[in-house]
């Protein structure tokens, strides 16, 4: 699509042509359950994004394996993680939505992408050099509880892109060299066949992502167990609210409300009229912080609890969900089948 094409023209383009839409990609990992940073940061982003991309959305459960060797857990952190995303409306219909354990395609290119990769290439990625870090300043063995799943992580993050023909690959700023490696890669394969085999991805880092704050007013993330769940009980979430970290300023002071973690939450769930009421309820002063907890408490809960009664539904049936998966994983196959195909042509295997 030429850069040049004026917006509106764009969308007609995109609605009349849609085979040639380009594409996006994503990888879910299943660790944990989803908080409201994910929501704002990931799901919505990603949903907007499936608005003009033909996007494929997969739940990474060999990813986690590195992680999670408890089967029980593996499972049902794959399927909260699916009904999660469903619940907070992607629409299987729209977007091919599915498990990368159920395509096995995805491992037998990334067993080709292994004989393009150097072993240098993967000793510079971030997350395994963190580990070693780590190791040596606890002087242990640099490669103390490394596995290959860890050490090879970014060789078959490549595999999940390269076997869709991404175009983009929407993911946090962590996750950028990650994508640059799986475009090196593809660049290797490319020419040592002299042929364009692959596409070349790149990053899309969404902008105007906001950072959400978490309830001490550091970024929200798992890892600092400061998150709000996305799905918790209304009673969780009221006590959660009720935790956010305020400072000590007394009921009449007037408070600023753009440096209170308490209204950058609220803007996130409430429309610009409520927005612009508790800004100047903040700035008038007579108005203490339990109260400003209890007006974000209103507004979070009323987006929540649909997203909250949704989400119960889908994982009460486990059969439609399993359904929805296997019908987006036929959908994926069916595409990597065909890469497959050329791959193995072109290489001279068989
Ligand atoms: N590594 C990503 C993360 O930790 C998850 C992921 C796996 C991914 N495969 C991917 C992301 C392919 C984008 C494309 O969040």
């Amino acid at each position: 699509m030429p850069a040049a094409v004026p917006p509106y023209l764009y969308k007609t383009a995109v609605f009349l042509y849609t085979a040639s839409m380009k594409i996006a990609l994503t990888g879910i990992k299943p660790t944990g359950i989803l908080h409201i940073g994910n929501y704002f940061g990931a799901i919505q982003p990603a949903l907007k994004l499936a608005e003009e991309y033909d996007a494929r959305y997969f739940i990474a459960d060999y990813h986690a394996l590195n992680i999670v060797k408890d089967p029980k857990k593996l499972r049902s952190n794959a399927l909260e993680v699916a009904a999660g995303w469903l619940a907070s409306g992607l629409d299987p219909n729209k977007v091919v939505f599915y498990r990368q354990s159920s395509v096995p395609e995805t491992f037998e290119l990334a067993t080709i992408l292994m004989a393009f990769t150097s072993k240098g290439l993967m000793n510079r990625a971030h997350a395994y050099k963190a580990a070693v870090q780590e190791n040596l300043e606890k002087n242990d063995d640099p490669d103390a509880g490394v596995n290959m799943g860890l050490f090879t992580y970014p060789a078959l993050m490549a595999a999940d892109i390269l076997l869709f023909d991404s175009d983009v690959v929407p993911v946090g700023q962590d996750q950028t060299q990650h994508v640059e490696m799986a475009a090196d890669i593809a660049q290797a394969v490319n020419f040592n066949y002299k042929k364009d085999l692959l596409k070349i991805p790149r990053a899309l880092i969404q902008e105007h992502v906001a950072v959400i704050p978490g309830l001490d007013g550091q970024k929200m993330s798992k890892s600092y167990g400061n998150t709000i769940p996305l799905f918790a009980s209304e009673k969780q979430l009221h006590k959660l609210i009720m935790r956010v970290v305020t400072n000590s300023q007394m009921v009449d002071e007037p408070k600023d409300p753009d440096s209170s973690q308490i209204y950058q939450l609220y803007k996130l769930f409430a429309d610009a009229e409520e927005q612009a009421v508790l800004a100047e309820r903040y700035r008038a002063g007579g108005m203490g912080w339990g109260e400003a907890k209890e007006e974000l408490f209103r507004v979070v809960n009323r987006k929540l609890t649909p997203l909250r009664s949704r989400f119960e539904e889908i994982m009460a049936d486990a059969e439609k969900l399993e359904a929805i998966l296997a019908e987006g994983a036929g959908k994926a196959r069916s595409i990597a089948k065909e890469t497959m195909r050329r791959l193995r042509d072109a290489i001279g295997i068989r």
